[in-house]
């Protein structure tokens, strides 16, 4: 199971979705935490300095209603999660078992 200190402290899990897929992951958190949380192993073991350095964590995202055309790219180690969130694309380090794994 997921090693709870891992996360920054949370109440609820908010929905986002991730390439087409809705997930629930705990809100007031960093994107790529919500990513570890959904696939503790590959995230865990991947190739993140978890530090805005490495660039390896990218990904590209609009808000609900948005298109693809609007995406915009950010470091997801760096990157506050919030509700509704959109990810269309993910960096290849990125790999979340049930989603792109
Ligand atoms: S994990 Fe290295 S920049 Fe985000």
């Amino acid at each position: 199971m997921f090693e709870s200190d891992l996360l920054d402290p949370y109440e609820k899990l908010i929905s986002i979705e991730v390439l087409g897929q809705s997930v629930e992951v705990p809100e007031k958190n960093r994107l790529l935490r919500c990513f570890q949380y959904l696939s503790l192993n590959t995230i865990s073991f991947g190739d993140f300095c978890w530090n805005g350095e490495c660039t390896n964590c990218q990904f590209w995202y609009h808000e609900p209603g948005e298109s693809e055309a609007q995406d915009k790219t950010a470091l997801s180690c760096r990157f506050d999660v919030r509700e509704g969130l959109v990810v269309t694309r993910l960096s290849p380090h990125v790999e979340i078992e049930g989603v792109n794994k």
